[in-house]
């Protein structure tokens, strides 16, 4: 195959970026599109320029290190990490656009490469539980009702690439925070911090920058996880009861 690609450039976190154009040829259909950057990034360096900087690192759908926009869409026309889309979604001939996420609370590193470390704080925010527990308990210690285990294993499937993020037009952290409340408050281990565990990761996200939610439903869409929007609904009830009990204490 043979792609024109219009690749956004920015030297680094204060200088003004720009769509630059490349022609790349002898693309397989079976690359996936982190290979194709990487035929590109080659024949950049052979040339002596400066290869476009991205984010990976397992290129295996599970660290959601890898983050790009591509024609307009989170992780692109697949409902799959950028390492998981394959060549083979694409005609040869196509033009191809590729820009970082769009949001405030991701400021550019560099070319395609955003900071996301406001994800971190968050989870820092809720922290599992502040006890020193000693070692790992028995695993059925604990009994678990299935429904709540399921709940627990769907949110917890979240690998926090930000696509929410960047597909909402609000640049709302909404979805991957409920994801992060709901898979720890659900369980009986997470619920001696239930309810500062919710309050303390929405108010870190809204300290953060990230805009509100107005149930647009485009973080979900884009999810390549497939959490799904109910997910605010269930972190919005639980803050809902935080809140009211903390009031009565
Ligand atoms: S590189 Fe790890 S999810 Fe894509």
């Amino acid at each position: 195959m043979k792609l024109t690609l219009r690749v956004w450039r920015q030297k680094n976190a204060d200088a003004e970026g720009a769509m630059s154009t490349y022609d790349v040829d002898g693309i397989s259909q079976d690359m996936s599109f982190l290979e194709m950057l990487d035929t590109l990034n080659e024949e950049l360096i052979l040339k002596g320029d400066d290869p476009v900087a991205f984010d990976h690192d397992c290129r295996e759908g599970i660290c959601g290190a890898c983050s790009l926009v591509i024609n307009g869409d989170a992780h692109g026309p697949e409902r799959a990490t950028t390492c998981q889309l394959h060549m083979r979604s694409f005609q040869d001939g196509d033009t191809i656009d590729i820009e970082p996420w769009r949001a405030s609370a991701f400021p550019v590193v560099k070319d395609l490469v955003v900071d996301r470390t406001a994800f971190d704080r968050i989870i820092q925010a809720g922290g599992y539980i502040s006890a020193p527990t000693g070692a790992a308990p028995e695993a059925h210690a604990t009994p678990v009702p299935k429904p709540d285990a399921d709940f627990a294993f769907e949110h917890a499937e979240c690998i926090g690439c930000g696509a929410c993020v960047a597909a909402c037009p609000n640049g709302s952290a909404m979805l991957f925070t409920s994801a992060k409340v709901n898979h720890l408050n659900v369980l009986p281990q997470g619920a001696p911090e239930r309810e500062t565990r919710v309050l303390d990761m929405v108010g870190q996200m809204d300290a953060e920058g990230f805009g509100g939610c107005t149930l647009t439903g485009e973080c979900a869409t884009a999810c390549p996880k497939g959490i799904p929007l109910m997910s605010i609904t269930s972190m919005n009830k639980e803050w809902l009861r935080a809140t009211r009990k903390v009031a009565k204490r």
